[in-house]
């Protein structure tokens, strides 16, 4: 017989489950990490924001270290958003090795390893969010590089969200 199976980005069966968590939001300085911050405040999360160079708990996406360094310090968390990930744009033709290694090595790798160093620390239950792009399913010229990440990180989430069901959520946003 078939079973249905709950889709792994499907929303939880209960949301009061999620009431006050700690979220770690990196890349709260940002365009969309300054928004994420508002709204989760607003509905009174505890929020732990972490930017690349700014005063507070930093973070360098593109080095592991530095993730488990973040992790170290953060203490207790229930939850992580990524709203960051820098990718290169350019045409294909133009694109330099460290181009490509820098895109694979921060929007990419830095979102796997978010979760990778997370699974253990942040509580059971909780959740991972990532950020991927619509240029990840319809890319566009000049966008090769930025649209692979992305992709790239989508089928990573489907993958993870399959490896760690029953402890953790493992969500992608992909703003337009
Ligand atoms: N905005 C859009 O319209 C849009 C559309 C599609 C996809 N996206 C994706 O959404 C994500 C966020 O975009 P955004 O426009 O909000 O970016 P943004 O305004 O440029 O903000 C980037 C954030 O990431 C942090 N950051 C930069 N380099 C980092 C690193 N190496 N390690 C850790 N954090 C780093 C920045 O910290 P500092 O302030 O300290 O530098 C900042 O908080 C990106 O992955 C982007 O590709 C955005």
């Amino acid at each position: 017989m078939n079973q249905v199976r709950t889709s792994p980005l499907a929303e939880p069966p209960d949301r009061k489950k999620l009431a006050r968590m700690r979220i770690l939001v990196v890349g709260s300085s940002g365009t969309i990490g300054s928004a994420v911050v508002k709204a989760l405040s607003e509905h009174g999360q505890d929020i732990v924001e972490v930017t690349h160079s700014g005063g507070g708990l930093t973070v360098d996406l593109s080095d592991t270290a530095s993730i488990e360094a973040l992790y170290d310090t953060a203490g207790k968390l229930d939850a992580v958003v990524c709203a960051a990930g820098v990718a290169q744009f350019g045409p294909l033709e133009e694109l330099s090795d460290a181009d490509l290694a820098q895109s694979i090595e921060n929007k990419l790798m830095g979102q796997v390893n978010l979760i990778r160093c997370g699974i253990g620390r942040v509580t059971e239950g909780g959740s991972f969010t990532l950020t991927s792009g619509g240029l990840s399913q319809k890319p566009t010229a000049a966008t090769t590089s930025v649209s692979m990440v992305g992709a790239a990180v989508e089928t990573f989430a489907k993958g993870a969200a399959i490896d760690l069901e029953n402890r953790y959520r493992v969500n992608v946003v992909s703003p337009g």
